[in-house]
């Protein structure tokens, strides 16, 4: 028996990168999903939450293969990370698995990553000591992919379970993904980041503004993707690195989809040169807001209720800010001066208010640590 937490995200730079296999800089959040697991002898597993507490759960393992779409969706998360062990081989003598946690759902701060990844760490401890991260990334992905039916890429589990406390997590997709051994390095990489030596913070507002992937529209994205890779002749976007090549590109949606996931990688690199040369991030802020436009314009994941809140802190001073997440609703994410946080916050407020959009949840966040057991 134990407790383990694994963080929620924020995007510092990055969007809609992973299923085109760019490049993505997740940091984790200070805000967990915490899974308190005991296991069982009877081979069911239970599931209750601090946050439903009216619908726990006790199914028979076997059972869980053919349940899915009958358990409420927060549930399918955890059921099918089981399931996903299972499907692997790794017997499970039954589970009891208890969540509570605090990364707000919803807000496009990959709460449903945290949950599946706490629970996926829980059960490595547990039962399947010798899973690598990386397979467990890949457990706590398919639970999202076949068991609830979002086709997500792998950023935010990997965010969950990879970041350290003090450093943005560099990922490249391709050759994180690559089966290759030796052609490929491990395709991530822990990147100083601490914006508070220069006087900064990284302040998330949460919209309220209620953010839904399930209902189909990031799938179109992935579809749209693959087919402009395809228009150009290649596997992925990843493969294109020159803006102009995708003018060859004769839909023009396709083409506006592929020049933000082009233009997006090439903004991790400039955003990671400027991290990795200790020069002040300041300087990241404008490149942010660079992605806010490209996701906003090309990729048409954003909302007016979004935007309102990026002009927002814009205005009211932010170095830079953008949306966070899969999009169409969720959080902006805004780098700005500690002496600043303050008037910004106010400032959103007041905007928010002014328009009757919902009031938002505003707060700062660092590089926080990712999973981990905590009992
Ligand atoms: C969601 C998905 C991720 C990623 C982001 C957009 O959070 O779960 O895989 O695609 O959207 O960057």
């Amino acid at each position: 028996m134990g407790t383990w937490a694994a963080p929620g995200r924020v995007t510092v730079i990055g969007e809609h990168t992973d299923y085109n296999e760019g490049y993505a800089l997740p940091i984790a959040l200070p805000m967990v999903v915490r899974c308190t697991a005991r296991s069982r002898t009877d081979g069911r597993v239970r599931v209750g939450s601090r946050q439903r507490p009216d619908q726990p759960a006790l199914v028979a393992i076997s059972d869980l293969a053919t349940l899915r779409m009958r358990v409420p969706r927060w549930m399918r998360y955890p059921l099918g990370v089981v399931a996903e062990f299972t499907r692997r081989g790794f017997a499970m003598s039954g589970v009891d698995l208890e969540l509570d946690g605090e990364v707000p759902i919803g807000a496009g701060l990959a709460s449903s990553a945290a949950l599946s990844c706490a629970v996926a760490v829980a059960l490595r401890d547990l039962f399947a000591g010798d899973v690598p991260d990386r397979a467990l990334i890949d457990i706590a992905r398919a639970a999202e992919n076949d068991y609830v039916g979002v086709p997500t890429g792998l950023l935010d589990q990997a965010a969950a379970i990879l970041c350290t406390a003090g450093h943005a997590l560099l990922l490249d997709i391709r050759e994180f993904a690559s089966d290759e051994p030796g052609r490929h390095g491990k395709g991530y990489e822990h990147i100083p980041f601490d914006l508070e030596r220069f006087g900064l913070e990284l302040l998330v507002v949460d919209t309220k503004q209620p953010h839904e992937l399930v209902d189909g529209r990031y799938a179109a994205r992935r579809d749209e993707c693959a087919a402009a890779a395809a228009a150009l002749g290649v596997t992925s976007l990843r493969e294109v690195e020159s803006s102009a090549d995708v003018d060859r590109i004769a839909e023009e949606v396709l083409r506006r989809r592929a020049r933000h996931v082009v233009t997006e990688n090439q903004r991790v690199s400039a955003v990671v040169d400027t991290l990795r040369a200790g020069g002040d991030p300041r300087g990241i802020g404008s490149i942010l807001t660079a992605g806010h436009a490209s996701l906003r314009d090309d990729f048409e994941v954003s909302t007016p209720g979004v935007d309102t809140v990026v002009e927002a802190v814009m205005a009211a001073g932010a170095h830079g800010a953008r949306m966070v997440g899969g999009g169409f609703g969720g959080s902006v994410v805004a780098v700005v001066d500690c002496a600043r946080t303050e008037f910004v916050e106010e400032s959103v407020r007041r905007r928010l208010a002014g328009e009757a959009l919902p009031d938002p949840h505003v707060f700062t966040v660092v590089a926080a640590p990712g999973a981990r057991p905590i009992v």
